[in-house]
């Protein structure tokens, strides 16, 4: 039918988590298209790999008392477990420490430093004196030097939302060690991305390569100049040696794209094909990267000019999707809606997973939603109440009045043919990754086999004497119209189309440019070959997540601190908790958050140290209320001693309150 040569990947997952359905999502919008182009009868390869290198990776083999290589290993196994088991069906899976992968990472820089393309100088980085290793940012953590929020990592508050440096962070410690870090210089490696900058504009804007949206976003960030990038790692770090640089590690999104080639390398080893052919500068083979919309300047800037730079081929085209939410939401581990593959599989068929996502997707990147009562009802309705629902409505008249034979003509060859008609707009929404169009042609075509089973009303002319003809006819036609139907489903649903065509006793069907009627032909029996989504099932999945996330949550900062463990009213009953008057407040010098507080507790002032800094200025202090445990044990604090604790409300930052409002409050009154 062809002879397009099709080498495809999704982006290589990282080898320190599970697979959850926010992964899936492309996963299952590459397999779709592979599956489609392989029944089209092109030549097409799907790749993948486990990303397995970086600092992340290798803290968590630390942790868990593993050598990274067990971990990568141990990980790699589970994640193409998920993955088959969702019905994925990779031409070759495989891991970026690999010596494939180590050969073309180094064939790569090699060819780009003999070139000029890459550069070193100094930088200061944050370091950790305890672990004596440099800290990637999100391995520092602090209070958000604007709103003060505790336990932020890296560059980003989650409570408020600022951007900033990490060595801005207040207290700033490292999160592995608990250290606070040192800065230090090294020697990095930089790739000159600049170098590349009239290539990449011709590169983004031409036809094809990136869908406009892409196109359109890349423009703005070429515009603003290309910086260059960092590709070098200091030791300890797990991966792969810089060449000519001992102690200097290729950082992991170097190598991570390479792996594309590297699996397919290895693949190539393996079947015996020719590498060179999808690779080399001038192939005639197509390529195409399937992405999340996250990692778009990796794919459309960084990798076209590393491979052009390094005289291969670039991509026939990157192809970007959006990210999912679950009803309506980000995924969220406590309303448990951050589910993992395995989860899911434990207890709800992938097949309908793999429908329901083929059909909310489009050719774009706007993100899709996953809401439970939706997927019910399309499965329901769709898959079960349309689809498999004709195969049952006919077979068990073929079965039990005709011998499991099918009648020897078509009734109605103008349907039929409408149905391979179709064909052709089918494939062209497949082809262009429109696949929630796609869902609605073909369920289009099943509600008019639906129709047509309807107004013949084969349970009313089976009671009919002497209409022997017109019903097997009628059900023969139904057995013929539902092939078709899943048979343009087969690269959305391999097992129910692979369950179907045992159920109708023919082979592995191709895409139906051009099929004759199956007839005179004997089918098996039916058996169900869906069933009803299991309502039970869902409240499972979401019940499970929430247990497993909590364990994985844990690191992350959370707005609001948990309840204390309980404790009896005698404790409670040994605070003394008092009104004092705010005789004076003054800065502390060198401190970001304190102010120092002279407060009156009736028969004594006290020196008080408050974290408030963020909320009043001292002058407005001067003069009010607050309440104070008179009771604490006094603190030898870097700036004095504090001889009790201010009791302060709120999130924090500028909403923090320690007032006491009360009129009638005096100084050195008991609270409780
Ligand atoms: O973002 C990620 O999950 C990366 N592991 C993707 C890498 S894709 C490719 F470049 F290897
Ligand atoms: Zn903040």
């Amino acid at each position: 039918m062809s002879d397009r040569k099709i080498l495809i990947t999704s982006a290589l997952p990282y080898a320190n988590g599970p697979i959850h359905l926010g992964h899936l999502v492309e996963y299952i919008q590459t397999d779709i298209w592979s599956r489609f182009q392989k029944q089209r009868g092109n030549q097409c390869y799907y790749i993948c790999a486990d990303d397995t290198h970086g600092t992340p990776i290798m803290l968590k083999a630390d942790r868990e008392g593993i050598s990274p290589e067990e971990l990568i290993a141990q990980v790699g196994k589970e994640h193409l477990a998920d993955f088959t088991d969702f019905g994925i069906e990779f031409d070759n899976y495989h891991s970026t420490h690999s010596d494939e992968n180590k050969y073309f990472s180094s064939l790569i820089y090699e060819r780009l430093r003999d070139d000029g393309h890459i550069t070193s100088r100094s930088i200061t980085q944050a370091y950790d004196p305890v672990k004596e290793m440099f800290l990637p940012d999100r391995f520092i953590k602090g209070d958000c030097p604007k709103c003060d929020a505790k336990d932020q990592y890296g560059d980003n508050c989650e409570a408020c939302g600022a951007t900033y440096s990490p060595i801005e962070l207040k207290n700033a410690v490292s999160a592995v060690s608990g250290e606070k870090p040192i800065e230090k210089d090294s020697v990095h490696y930089f790739f000159k991305l600049a170098d590349f900058n009239d290539m990449l504009k011709t590169w983004t804007t031409a036809d094809g390569h990136l869908q406009p949206e892409v196109s359109n976003k890349l423009a703005e960030w070429l515009e603003g100049g290309l910086q260059e990038w960092d590709i070098s790692r200091d030791a300890p770090y797990f991966g792969f040696e810089i060449p000519d640089a001992p102690g200097k590690y290729f950082y992991v999104w170097l190598d991570a794209p390479v792996g594309y080639m590297a699996s397919f390398k290895n693949f190539c080893t393996k079947e015996n094909l020719d590498f060179d052919e999808f690779w080399a500068k001038d192939s005639k083979t197509e390529l195409y990267h399937f992405i999340g919309k996250d990692i778009i300047y990796f794919h459309a800037l960084f990798w076209p000019a590393m491979l052009a730079g390094a005289n291969f081929r670039t991509p026939s085209a990157v192809f970007a999707h959006g990210f999912l939410t679950v009803n309506g939401e980000k995924m969220s581990k406590s309303r448990g809606t951050f589910i993992k593959a395995r989860t899911y599989l434990e207890h709800l068929n992938p097949e309908y997973l793999r429908y329901y996502f083929a059909a909310k997707l489009s050719a774009g990147i706007d993100d899709i939603d996953l809401s439970f009562e939706d997927f019910t009802q399309r499965v329901n309705s769709d898959l079960v109440g349309k689809v498999v629902n004709i195969a049952s409505r006919c077979s068990g008249f073929i079965k039990k009045r005709f011998a499991g034979q099918l009648s020897t003509h078509c009734s109605e060859p103008e349907l039929f043919q409408q149905f391979i008609s179709a064909n052709e707009e089918i494939a062209a929404l497949y082809e262009s990754r429109e696949y929630g169009k796609a869902m609605r042609e073909i369920m289009a075509l099943a509600d008019k086999a639906n129709q047509y089973i309807d107004e013949k009303k084969p349970w009313l002319i089976a009671k009919e004497e002497g209409k022997d003809q017109e019903l097997h006819d009628i059900c023969s036609m139904g057995i013929n119209l539902f092939r078709l139907l899943v048979t343009y489903l087969k690269p959305v649903l391999p097992a129910l189309a692979s369950n179907s065509e045992n159920f109708l006793n023919i082979p592995e069907q191709a895409w139906p440019t051009d099929v004759e009627p199956l007839l005179s032909h004997d089918i098996k029996t039916f058996k169900a070959l869906m069933t009803r989504v299991d309502e039970a099932g869902i409240a499972a999945i979401l019940e499970d997540s929430k247990e497993n996330l909590l364990k994985i949550a844990e690191p992350v900062a959370k707005k609001f601190d948990p309840i204390a463990d309980e404790i009896e009213f005698d404790d409670f009953a040994k605070i003394d908790l008092r009104i004092a008057k705010i005789v004076k407040a003054e800065h502390v010098k060198g401190a970001n958050k304190l102010l120092q507080l002279t407060v009156d507790i009736g028969d004594e002032t006290r020196n008080v140290f408050a974290g408030i800094k963020s909320a009043y200025n001292p002058e407005d202090l001067e003069g009010k209320l607050t309440v104070v445990v008179a009771n604490l044990k006094p603190r030898k604090m870097k700036f004095g001693m504090s001889e009790g604790m201010v009791l302060a409300a709120g999130p924090g930052g500028e909403d923090l309150w320690v007032l006491h409002p009360d009129d009638g409050a005096v100084a050195g009154m008991r609270v409780k």
